[in-house]
C-alpha cells in the first residue's frame, strides 16, 4: 500500500502540486493536515496504510519512548498544525517552530522555491510564527502519545545588542515553560536566514555567544531536554569549541546536525538551478554530506555526553541508517517528505529494520555509531 501511494504521489499528486507556487502549497498543506487531524477516523486510516511499527526501531532516549528514530525536523509546522495528523502518517516524533517569543512575520515573499535536480529547497522563512504563548496555548492533550517537540529562537528583528537577543530567547523558554503538552526543546541557534545575526559582534553560533546563552538559560532550571541546532557551516574547531561549551551544561541534552547549507559553491548543487536561486539557504542533499561529516566528528569526540540527531538529505532507508551508523541516534527529515511524499516515513522505517536485521543488530541502538570507531 505505501508503495502503491508513493507511485501515485510521485506520478501524480507531485507534479500537480509543483505547479504551484511552494508558499502556497504549504500553506494548503497545513490547513488540510489541520483538518485531517481533527478526525479519527481519518488519523486510523493514514496509520493502517502508511505508518511502520517494530520493536527494533523503539529507544528509550532522555527518558522519552520513541516509537522510531524518524522525526519532522523544525521548520514544516511552525505553528503546530500537524501535531495531530502527523503522528498517523508514521513520524516517531516532530518538532513544532521554531517558534520566537513575539509573533513573528517572516521574510518577504517568497519564502520558499524548489531545486528539483539538486533535491533540494530554497528557504527564506525567517521563522514565519504566531509566538510561543498562542502556538503552544492551542496544543491540545497529546491522545496520540508521539513525542513533541518545541524549536525556540530570535527573529530577523533589529535587536538593540546581543543581550536583548538573548533575553528574548530566554523569554520563548519561559513562556514555553507554562505548557506541558510537549516533551523536548530545541534551541535554535543557527538559521543562516536570521539575517542580523551577522551584525552582532557575538554570534549566537559561536562558543562565546553560545556560553552566554547558556548561562541565561540555565536559571530556568527547564525540566525538559534541550537539543541545540547546530550551524552546518562550521569548521571541526570552531564546533569542538562549541560543544566544549555545551557539555558543561546539564540542561543540554543533545546537539541536532544540522541546519541548512549557505554555500551555493556546494557540489550537490545543479549549477543551472543555483545560479538562478533567489535569496535564502538550502536543504535537501546539499546538507547530507558535511552534516553527515560534522556528526562523525561530534560522535567521536562526544558521543558519550550528548544525543546525538542527524538532519540532512534523507530520502530513503539508506540515508537515515547512514547517519544512524555515523552516531545518529535520531534522524530528521523535512525535503525527503516533499519529494518523495508522506508515505515515505514508514517506507524509510520498514527500510532500516531490513537493514539492521541484514547487520545483525536487534535493536536500533546497537548500531548507533559502530561504524565511527
Ligand atoms: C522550509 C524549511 C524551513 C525550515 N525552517 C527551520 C526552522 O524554523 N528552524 C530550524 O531549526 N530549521 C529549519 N529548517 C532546517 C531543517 O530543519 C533541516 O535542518 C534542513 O532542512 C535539513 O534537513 P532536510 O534536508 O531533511 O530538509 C528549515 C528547512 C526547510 C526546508
Amino acid at each position: 500500500m505505501r508503495k502503491f501511494s508513493q507511485i501515485l504521489y510521485i506520478g501524480l499528486v507531485k507534479p500537480i502540486l509543483f505547479l504551484f507556487p511552494p508558499d502556497d502549497v504549504h500553506v494548503f498543506f497545513l490547513k488540510v493536515g489541520r483538518m485531517l487531524g481533527k478526525y479519527e477516523s481519518v488519523r486510523i486510516f493514514f496509520s493502517k496504510i502508511w505508518s511502520y511499527e517494530n520493536r527494533a526501531l523503539e529507544q528509550n532516549i532522555c527518558g522519552l519512548n520513541f516509537k522510531n528514530p524518524i522525526g519532522l525536523s523544525a521548520g514544516f509546522d511552525y505553528n503546530a498544525d500537524l501535531v495531530e495528523i502527523l503522528p498517523s502518517i508514521g513520524f516517531g516524533f516532530h518538532s513544532i517552530g521554531t517558534l520566537t517569543h513575539e509573533a513573528y512575520g517572516g521574510n518577504p515573499l517568497p519564502m520558499l522555491a524548489r531545486l528539483p535536480k539538486s533535491r533540494s529547497l530554497l528557504v527564506n522563512k525567517g521563522f514565519k510564527n504566531d509566538g510561543v504563548k498562542k502556538v503552544l496555548s492551542g496544543l491540545n492533550k497529546n491522545i496520540s502519545l508521539s513525542l513533541r517537540g518545541v524549536s525556540v529562537g530570535s527573529t530577523n528583528k533589529q535587536y538593540e545588542d546581543f543581550e536583548s537577543m538573548i533575553g528574548d530567547i530566554v523569554s520563548g523558554f519561559m513562556d514555553a515553560e507554562n505548557f506541558a503538552d510537549f516533551d523536548y526543546y530545541e534551541l535554535n541557534i543557527s538559521c543562516p536566514n536570521l539575517l542580523n545575526l551577522q551584525n552582532l559582534k557575538e554570534q549566537l553560533a559561536s562558543s562565546v555567544g553560545l556560553r552566554q546563552l547558556l548561562i541565561n538559560l540555565e536559571q530556568l532550571n527547564l525540566q525538559r531536554p534541550v537539543f541545540i541546532k547546530m550551524p552546518l557551516e562550521r569548521n571541526e574547531d570552531e564546533l569542538g569549541e562549541m560543544m566544549q561549551v555545551a557539555k558543561d551544561f546539564p540542561l543540554v541534552r543533545g546537539l541536532i546536525f544540522s541546519n541548512l547549507v549557505k554555500d551555493r559553491k556546494n557540489e550537490a548543487f545543479n549549477t543551472e538551478e543555483i545560479k538562478k536561486a533567489g535569496q535564502g539557504n538550502f536543504s535537501g542533499k546539499p546538507v547530507e554530506e558535511k552534516s553527515n561529516q560534522v556528526l562523525r566528528y561530534a560522535y567521536k569526540n562526544y558521543g558519550q555526553r550528548f544525543v546525538l540527531i542527524g538532519v540532512g538529505g534523507v530520502f530513503t532507508a539508506e540515508d537515515a541508517y547512514r547517519k544512524i551508523l555515523l552516531g545518529a541516534s535520531l534522524v530528521q527529515m523535512i525535503t525527503g517528505l516533499v519529494f518523495m511524499g508522506p508515505e515515505q516515513v514508514g517506507i524509510i522505517n520498514k527500510g532500516l529494520v531490513a537493514l539492521l536485521e541484514k547487520d545483525g543488530y536487534h535493536n536500533i541502538q546497537e548500531a548507533v555509531g559502530s561504524i565511527n570507531g
